[in-house]
C-alpha cells in the first residue's frame, strides 16, 4: 500500500485520482480548504470500501499558517510519502490578499508548493520511488514573473496573476533538484491542458458559460485526465525535473526554465516565507 499525500484532493482533477488511488489499494490523505467537499470525498472513499484508507485533513492552504499547519498534520499521519500531488487552485477575478500580505493566487497557486515540496522532502526521500507530481502550466499560457510587483499591486488580473504563479512553479521545479542534489524524488511539473473541473466557477457569469462551452468542447473529462497522472506516479521518469503538456514532454530550455531565474525565485520565495 502507497500513500499519497493530494492539496486540492476534493474536487476535480485531485479528486478523481484521489478515488482512482483509493480504489486500487492506496493511502490518500487529501488537503482543501472547505468541509463539504472533505465530507463529501471521505464519503465517496467510505462507499469504495476504503474508508480506512482516506484522510481530509483542512487546511487554508493560501495562508502560510495554513500552510504550516498541513505540513505538521501530514507529518502525523504518515513517515513516508510515495507521491505528492499539487492540485490547490482558486481563480480570482479579483485580487485578494491573504492574511500575510501575500497576493493570494501567489500564495495558494506557488508558495503552498514551495513550502510543502521542500517541507516534506524527507517523508518522500523514504519511498522507494518518490515524485512530486505538479499540475501547473508549463509549455501553455504565456506569462511571466513580476520581479518587481510579484504581488501585482499596480495592475491586477486573474489572468496575470494565475499565468505569474505558472510561470513561478516551472522554476520551483528547476529550483528542486538544486536545493535537493541528492534526492530521489523526482520531480514532474504537468500541464493538463483544458480539463471539465470547477476551475471556472468563480468567474463572473459571461465568462464562466465561456469558459465552460469552451471546456465542454474541448476539454477532457477528469476520468480521462488522470490516467497519465496515475501513470507517473506509477512510473516516473528518470530524470530529477521534467515537463509535460499532456503527453508530450516539453525541453526544459528557454526563459520559462532558465537555472537563473530559478535561484533567484528561490532567494525571493525563501525570504517571503522567513
Ligand atoms: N482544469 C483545468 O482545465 C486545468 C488546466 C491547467 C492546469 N490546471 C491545474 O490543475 C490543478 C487542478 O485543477 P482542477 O481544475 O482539477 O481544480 P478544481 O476542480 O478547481 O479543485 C481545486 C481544489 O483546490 C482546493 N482549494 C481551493 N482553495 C484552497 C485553499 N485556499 N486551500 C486549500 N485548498 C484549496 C479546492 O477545495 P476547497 O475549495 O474546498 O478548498 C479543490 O479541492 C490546478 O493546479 C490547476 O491550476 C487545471
Amino acid at each position: 500500500m502507497r500513500t499519497y499525500v493530494i492539496t486540492g484532493g476534493t474536487d476535480g482533477m485531485g479528486r478523481g485520482l484521489g478515488l482512482h488511488l483509493l480504489a486500487r489499494g492506496d493511502r490518500v490523505i487529501a488537503i482543501a480548504s472547505g468541509t463539504a467537499k472533505g465530507t463529501a470525498f471521505t464519503r465517496d472513499a467510505v462507499a469504495l470500501g476504503a474508508g480506512d484508507r482516506a484522510v481530509f485533513v483542512r487546511a487554508d492552504l493560501s495562508t502560510l499558517a495554513g500552510m504550516r499547519a498541513a505540513l505538521d498534520q501530514v507529518g502525523v499521519l504518515t513517515a513516508v510519502i510515495d507521491g505528492l500531488v499539487f492540485g490547490a487552485q482558486r481563480f480570482r477575478p479579483r485580487r485578494a490578499e491573504t492574511v500575510d500580505g501575500i497576493e493570494s493566487t501567489f500564495a495558494l497557486h506557488y508558495l503552498s508548493r514551495f513550502v510543502l515540496g521542500h517541507g516534506l522532502v524527507d517523508a518522500l526521500e523514504r519511498a522507494q520511488a518518490p515524485v512530486v507530481l505538479n499540475l501547473c502550466g508549463p509549455g501553455g499560457m504565456p506569462g511571466r514573473i513580476h520581479w518587481d510587483d510579484l504581488h501585482l499591486r499596480a495592475r491586477y488580473s486573474g489572468m496575470r496573476a494565475a499565468t505569474q504563479a505558472s510561470r513561478a512553479n516551472d522554476l520551483l521545479g528547476v529550483a528542486f533538484p538544486r536545493r535537493h542534489p541528492t534526492a530521489r524524488t523526482r520531480y514532474v511539473l504537468y500541464n493538463p491542458m483544458m480539463v471539465r473541473t470547477a476551475m471556472a466557477q468563480p468567474l463572473p457569469a459571461p465568462q464562466r458559460l465561456l469558459a465552460n462551452a469552451a471546456a465542454a468542447v474541448f476539454g477532457q473529462s477528469v476520468r480521462r485526465a488522470i490516467i497519465p497522472l496515475a501513470r507517473i506516479l506509477d512510473e516516473p521518469p528518470a530524470e530529477p525535473i521534467s515537463a509535460f503538456r499532456r503527453r508530450t514532454r516539453i525541453p526544459l530550455t528557454g526563459k520559462d526554465f532558465a537555472p537563473e531565474a530559478a535561484e533567484r525565485l528561490d532567494t525571493v520565495t525563501r525570504a517571503l516565507v522567513g
